[in-house]
């Protein structure tokens, strides 16, 4: 049995940040794969749960006014509320606060200590609170996270440290014999490239400026880095560390940890790393898929997107989300998303090819046969090759999820319904049924056609598991078994169908744009801006006079070399006298969008050295989103010109 086994985790969730469709398209993905595992005959095992300790959820709940604890648990119900309405099948939820796992943890570091793998040291660099990840002065240029470009802060503290460096050969042997280890390949060089070859430092395991975290067994001054804590979730909620490990003798190692692609570090570097020191074995394979993107960068609130999965699902059911995600993100890569799209695959993928095919089908057996295809059937041309397709479509569907391309196994599926629509064309059931003498055709075909529909009903159900249910019941078929029932034609005897709903009702593409972008603005009565700016200061007219503020023309614009963040511009503000200034806007346009652009200039602003240019003045800009900045431009007006 022992090779019958299938164990998958998703990343565990911070609390802190409300899910997105990125979190969703995270576990739906893992979901879909234990689905179709289970089908196959593995006893499967799929992990879930929430990341709950450190510095940032700490933050939070006292920013919140509540206890971290009672900050997650209000969090981490709705969590499990958004899995249960994603139909997300996972066997445990774990939460990193749970006393069996706070323990086993514990042990963990105890383990670690013994060996000799921790000591005490003073930790002095920088540390990316969203991340919860440190970082060296040179790796954080400009004092921003290469990870996520948002600040870094300095820390300086106590603390205890794993020897990380003596696993940097060891990692490199392990990636060599196992070369089905990252997933995607390309991966493991930018991990070796990146972080192995140029020298992995010991890693700081545990802080002592706040609370929120589990104690460091040794010393109770310090709390186990949340990283540290957090991986080894994988192994606790198998029982690891605790009086009953079964369920970690039989499942461990793990075959897939899927994740997404910003935390390899973690998971093919720190991880392995934390198990040899234990000396546990290594998972088989990390899978790091891509970002859902929103067009023109990540997420952000401000873009009128509806990114809320709750929302997407109430208003186009869970499986045609469930369907999108895994079809329009490929393999690794990331993928945008937007409404519009959605809309567009709802349409065209889900109401017109597979949503048709079933209503055509159950209404022709109904108005040719009254419902039941009788037994008297006789087959004819194109019918070979449907069904040689259905088994190919089986064998395509089947490669593509054992190597977790989800895209891949639902462009399989659809070449096959695409195919079977086809059939309808070639074999034109309307004209049979006007021939009497045609009846056994026109029942074969029905057949063939319930058959076609039977055997996608199996190959969408790990992808879309009410669909397949709903499709089912109109044909009159129950439960699904096993995975065989696809591929190949005969498994029953006869069709009596059943008529239902329209099972993905067509949507009418301008009006829910509009209907969304609607919804999408703010209403007066909730809308925080008033309160924000209400709320500011007043000042006088004089206090205002103090500025100078000028109409003037970007004339140069480079980069500055060494900071990331900033553009050097060289202004014509109608003295006749070129004026520099450093701008921090590099990451929302290139010079080429600037040059020649007229700008406002605060021009009487002290002198300041950024990054080693004096910059003279600073540029009128709007803060349009978490992540965005647009600049103010005006036209038709002379550089020099005074706004007042
Ligand atoms: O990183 N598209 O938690 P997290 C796709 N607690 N995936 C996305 C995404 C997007 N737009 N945004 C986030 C953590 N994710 C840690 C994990 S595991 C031992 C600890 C993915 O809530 C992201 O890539 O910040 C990550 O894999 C997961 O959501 C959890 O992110
Ligand atoms: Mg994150």
């Amino acid at each position: 049995m022992a090779d019958k086994k299938f164990y998958i985790s998703t990343p565990i969730y911070y609390p802190s940040d409300k899910l997105h469709i990125g979190h969703t398209y995270s576990t739906v993905q893992a979901d879909c794969m234990a689905r179709y595992k289970r089908f196959r005959g593995y006893d499967t095992f799929f992990l879930t749960g929430t990341d709950e300790h450190g510095q940032k959820i700490e933050d939070k709940a006292k920013e919140a006014g509540v206890t971290p604890k009672e900050y997650v648990d209000n969090i981490v119900a709705g969590i499990k509320d958004l899995w249960k309405l994603m139909n997300i099948s996972n066997d445990k939820f774990i939460r990193t606060t749970d006393e069996y796992h706070e323990k086993a943890v514990q042990k963990i570091f105890n383990i670690m200590y013994e060996k000799g793998d921790i000591y005490k040291g003073e930790y002095e660099g920088l540390y990316c609170k969203p991340c919860e990840s440190f970082w060296t002065e040179t790796q954080a240029e400009n004092g921003l996270c290469p990870d996520c470009g948002r600040p870094v802060i300095k820390a300086k503290e106590e603390s205890y440290f794993f020897k990380l460096s003596k696993y940097a050969d060891k990692l490199l042997e392990y990636y060599e014999a196992h070369p089905d280890f990252f997933a995607p390949k390309m991966r493991e060089a930018e991990m070796v490239n990146n972080f192995i070859k140029p020298g992995l430092q010991d890693l700081c395991i545990s802080r002592s400026t706040f609370k929120w975290g589990i104690q460091v067994p040794v010393n109770p001054e310090h709390v186990i880095y949340v990283w540290l804590d957090a991986l080894t979730n994988y192994i606790t909620a198998l029982g690891y560390g605790s009086e009953d490990d079964s369920l970690f003798k039989k499942f461990w190692p793990a075959d897939v940890h899927l994740i997404g692609k910003d935390i390899t570090r973690f998971h093919t570097i720190y991880w392995p790393a934390f198990l040899m020191s234990i000396d546990v074995p290594l998972p088989e394979k990390v899978y790091c898929h891509g970002w859902v993107l929103l067009e023109g960068g990540k997420m952000s609130k401000s873009k009128g997107n509806v990114v809320d999965p709750v929302k997407l699902a109430d208003r186009y059911g869970v499986d045609a989300l469930r369907y999108y995600l895994l079809r329009e993100v490929a393999y690794g890569a990331d993928g945008v998303f937007s409404n519009e799209n959605l809309i567009n695959r709802i349409n065209s993928d889900l109401a017109n090819d597979l949503g048709n095919l079933v209503s055509r089908t159950v209404a022709m057996v109904d108005k040719y046969f009254g419902g039941t295809i009788p037994a008297e059937r006789e087959a004819g041309e194109f019918d070979d090759d449907l069904k040689a397709l259905a088994a190919e479509t089986k064998v395509n569907t089947e490669k593509a999820l054992d190597n977790l391309y989800f895209s891949d196994s639902i462009a399989a599926i659809w070449k096959f319904i695409s195919r079977t629509n086809k059939y309808i064309d070639e074999t034109a059931p309307w004209t049979l049924a006007k021939d009497e003498s045609k009846k056994a055709r026109l029942a074969e075909v029905m057949y063939n056609l319930c058959e076609s529909i039977r055997i996608i009903s199996v190959l969408i159900a790990p992808a879309m598991p009410e669909t397949s249910v709903k499709i089912r019941n109109q044909l009159g078929v129950g439960e699904i078994k096993t995975w065989d029932e696809c591929g190949e034609f005969g498994k029953e005897d006869s069709y009596t169908v059943v008529k239902g709903e329209i099972i993905f009702p067509r949507i009418d593409l301008e009006k829910e744009l509009e209907e969304l972008a609607a919804q999408s603005a703010p209403k007066e009565a909730e809308n925080p801006l008033k309160e924000e700016i209400l709320g500011v200061a007043k000042i006088g007219i004089e206090d205002f006079a103090k500025v100078d503020l000028r109409v003037a023309e970007i004339k140069e614009c480079v980069p500055v070399k060494k900071a990331k963040k900033l553009l050097q511009l060289t202004l014509d503000d109608g003295t006749g006298v070129p004026r520099t200034v450093a701008s921090g806007i590099a990451k929302y346009y290139t010079p080429d969008e600037l040059i020649g652009k007229k700008i406002i200039l605060v021009s009487n602003l002290k002198p300041a050295v950024l990054c080693g240019v004096e910059s003279c003045g600073m540029i009128l800009a709007a803060d349009a989103g978490e992540d965005e900045v647009k600049v103010v431009f005006v036209d038709g007006v002379p550089a020099g010109t005074k706004i007042r």
